[in-house]
């Protein structure tokens, strides 16, 4: 797997030190958001935003509920997105609750666009949304972020919770695969 990789983009310990940073400014805005204790409901994007998530989570000493919420979408392995498919089975019931989406990378934006809106239409208190990786697009830069880890080039990245057919979700550090992998 390792030889797979051409050029590490961002390190792990880059990484570690921005999520920190992130799960500070997030977990002070929510609590802003109600007296004391806000109704947290946190929505992870399946799958890519899973390490991720468990990293910046557990550096918010805030009560919260975990949800999910599968987008799949008719897509080649690294080509343009096609119609969207949203699970909602793992949903849960989001009404007045202050709900933020975490997904791992913002590229056209198509996926949290659809995301966004099946969250306004259950009427949460709020609702914020979260990306690691936004890429350099004119369309990325369209949709509502309100915390972005690290902007990027428009570069097909895998490695901490992102994919290439799948594969490479464990490295631990987000990187560019050589040319002839991704062939
Ligand atoms: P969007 O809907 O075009 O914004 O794409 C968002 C989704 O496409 C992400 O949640 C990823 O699943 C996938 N994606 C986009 N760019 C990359 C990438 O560079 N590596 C891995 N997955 C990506
Ligand atoms: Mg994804």
């Amino acid at each position: 797997m390792e030889d797979h990789i051409d050029e590490i983009l961002i390190p792990r310990q880059s990484i570690a030190a921005r999520v920190y940073e992130m799960a500070g400014q997030i977990a002070a805005d929510l609590r802003r958001d109600a007296d004391g204790e806000p109704q947290v409901a946190i929505l992870a994007v399946l799958t890519g935003s899973l390490i991720f998530l468990a990293d910046l989570i557990r550096q918010m000493p805030l009560m919260m509920r975990i949800r999910l919420l599968a987008v799949s979408s008719y897509r080649g392995r690294t080509t343009a997105p096609g119609e969207l498919l949203i699970d909602r089975a793992m949903l849960g019931d989001l009404r007045d609750q202050h709900v933020l989406i975490v997904d791992d990378v913002l590229d056209s934006g198509a996926t949290l666009t659809a995301v966004q809106q099946t969250v306004f239409a259950q009427c949460p208190a709020s609702l914020r949304t979260c990306v690691l990786l936004r890429k350099d697009t004119v369309a990325a830069q369209t949709v509502r972020a309100d915390y972005v880890g690290f902007d990027i080039p428009d570069k097909f990245v895998v490695g901490y919770g992102l994919d290439h057919d799948g594969h490479y979700r464990n490295l631990p550090d987000i990187v560019t695969l050589r040319p002839e992998v991704l062939a």
